[in-house]
């Protein structure tokens, strides 16, 4: 079965179950200062989740692309990818464990979809601890459809929950589907978990049933709801008897190109298979962010930073496997891609240009900086050589490193042609630390985590739709919202403007944006089809895919508003509640994108 088909039985399956199907939305979330990039199907439906009705009803299924980029210098090199595509079905206060249960299994094992043997999966389930008890209803649903108490396992907190960590939220323990990729289990009572590490897990369902108060304490929820995901490519390995990714039809349209860039067999050197991966998954995710129509440039800050390591390890790769630098080698493989993903995701077609223009200029960039890499090593050796035991100190490495972006390998490359030896332990110690810190710091972000909703967020949701529409009376219509990004401090909104904004624009906007909160203007939400919503002078988002029925939030009577837009939500009542407006800073965003930092005091 190839991922195409997968797609469509998958939806299929669910619409036949009443399930309304939604677009997948960017990969770049919007309004959430948690996550970097959307990191499951669950991501973009949180305000629903949290209690809001959608527009397309209470059971929904789609697929959504995803990525996870934990710490990227240690994946992309087995089963693990960075860039996947989730199916998912929700049930929002429907169905809950039983209905979900059943209808994983009937689509896991039914001869009519996708045929598995019982007897190859394997189930893990929540054990309990001191704060919820054992899942003990996923266990009898389960058994129900006949899965052995012997594929049932009972696994912690940490394999089988989701929902925030350490915070506040909705939450529940999960359910997770493996399938044994082995010949024969290794045991009798192998099950997932087991040492044989031959379990691969392929679906999830999410049993969000809890809010975790600010106490601890978990709170039944009132409306339960279901979220589950299915990871097309491992269920595509599985379903093929295969038993890595990297060999599906899924990626055989990169691998032999990246195969013939390098004039190489895969398959025949494990260092050099380890490469053709990292770059099949790095270019697959790569391609993707730029093609999104919310995509990222490289840069050295958040998501552009995650995309300038991903381009940058696959050049290194690339080099690695002896593909000539001397032209880009990474822009024709995604010409190739694009091709091939451009059915279920018709914008990598529409935004070709950039991924081949991005991909190339960060290409020739990195080349740059391996070139200055190389000059400040040239710089470094004569002393090197004057050390009788010929060791270069780990600390300069990660100089190199840390400030020239300059990897180990190729210090280490360039060492050993001098005969010197890197000290590694010192190197390794030095880039831990660094690994830590910037862990830290971004621990957040990695999570995947859940939208912020509390009131001063909220607020600052509303000031944003006065802030974009008092924009556009100012500068012009063509001010299009770019970006928008809210925690409870402030409000970042990036808009296409040709100009800085003059001190006299800035202050009409504030003072538009004030006039509005003092009129204390009621926010209203009404469901309507796009063109509705268009043709009733909403603002929707350029490139943005909607349902067939949206929300539209409407800021003052219905006729004379003062605006109206396409939006998720949530928002205040009234805006008399927001308090003072002002704008902190106007800069540069990117070429042609301005960006706004404000305040609500
Ligand atoms: N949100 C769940 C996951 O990503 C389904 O595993």
């Amino acid at each position: 079965m190839t991922a195409d088909e997968l797609r469509k039985k998958y939806i299929e399956f669910f619409v036949a179950k009443n399930h309304a199907q939604i677009q997948g939305k960017s990969l770049l979330p919007d309004n959430d200062p948690t996550v970097l990039f959307t990191t499951a199907g669950m991501h973009p439906l949180v305000p629903y989740l949290l209690g809001e009705e959608h527009p397309a009803g209470n059971r929904l299924v789609n697929y959504q692309k995803c990525i996870r980029t934990g710490d990227i210098d240690s994946v992309g090199n087995t089963s693990h990818l960075t860039f996947f595509e989730m199916l998912g079905n929700w049930s929002l206060g429907d169905y809950f464990k039983e209905g979900a249960i059943e209808m994983s299994f009937e689509f896991l094992t039914s001869p009519q979809w996708l045929n598995i043997p019982v007897e190859k999966l394997g189930i893990t389930v929540f054990e309990g601890d001191g704060d919820v008890e054992r899942d003990d209803e996923s266990v009898a649903a389960w058994r129900k459809m006949g899965i052995p108490e012997n594929r049932i396992a009972y696994l912690p907190r940490e394999d089988n929950w989701w929902g925030p960590a350490g915070s506040t939220g909705p939450c529940g323990p999960d359910s997770e589907m493996f399938y044994y990729i082995g010949d024969a289990p290794c045991k009798p009572d192998c099950k997932p978990g087991c040492s044989c590490g031959k379990w691969l897990e392929i679906w999830n369902d999410v049993f969000m049933q809890y809010n975790k108060n600010a106490e601890g304490e978990y709170i039944p929820l009132a409306r339960k709801c279901v979220d589950t995901g299915m990871g097309i490519e491992r269920t595509v390995t599985i379903l093929n008897g295969l038993k890595s990714v990297y060999d599906t039809e899924i990626f055989a349209p990169v691998r032999g190109a990246v195969e013939q860039a390098a004039g190489y067999v895969y398959g025949t050197d494990e260092e050099k298979d380890k490469s053709v991966r990292i770059i099949c998954d790095h270019l697959r995710a790569s391609t993707f962010i730029l093609g999104d129509p919310k995509a990222v440039s490289p840069s050295n800050v958040g998501a552009g930073y995650v995309l300038r390591r991903l381009i940058r390890r696959a050049v290194r790769h690339g080099r690695k496997l002896g593909i000539s630098t001397s032209t880009p080698f990474l822009s024709p493989i995604a010409a190739i891609l694009i091709e091939q993903m451009q059915g279920p995701y018709p914008e990598l077609s529409e935004n070709k240009a950039n991924i081949i223009e991005e991909l190339d200029r960060e290409e020739k960039k990195f080349l740059e900086t391996l070139q200055k890499g190389e000059h400040e090593f040239e710089k470094l050796l004569p002393n090197l050589l004057k050390d009788p035991r010929k060791i270069m100190p780990g600390r300069l490495a990660f100089k190199l490193y840390d400030t020239y972006g300059f990897p180990i390998e190729l210090t280490e490359e360039l060492a050993l042609e001098n005969s010197i030896k890197v000290n590694r332990d010192e190197f390794d110690e030095a880039f831990k630390k660094h690994q830590e810190l910037s862990r830290a710091g971004s621990e957040q972000v990695f999570k995947g985590g859940l939208q912020d909703h509390g009131e001063t967020t909220t607020k600052y949701h509303t000031a944003t739709h006065l802030l974009h529409q008092a924009l556009r009376t100012v500068l012009g219509d063509h001010v299009a919202q770019k970006g928008s990004n809210i925690t409870a401090e402030r409000l970042r909104f990036d808009f296409a403007h040709p100009a800085p904004m003059t001190a006299e624009e800035i202050k009409k906007v504030e003072s538009i944006v004030n006039g509005q909160i003092e009129k204390d203007l009621s926010v209203t939400a009404q469901l309507m089809s796009l063109d509705e919503a268009t043709a009733s002078g909403a603002i929707a988002l350029f490139g943005e895919k909607y349902e067939s029925q949206v929300k539209v939030y409407t800021i003052g009577p219905a006729e004379g508003f003062f605006t109206k837009e396409v939006c998720g939500g949530p928002h205040v009542e009234r805006t008399g509640v927001l308090g003072k407006f002002t704008i902190q800073k106007e800069q540069s965003s990117s070429a042609g994108v301005r960006r706004i930092r404000a305040v609500l005091g």
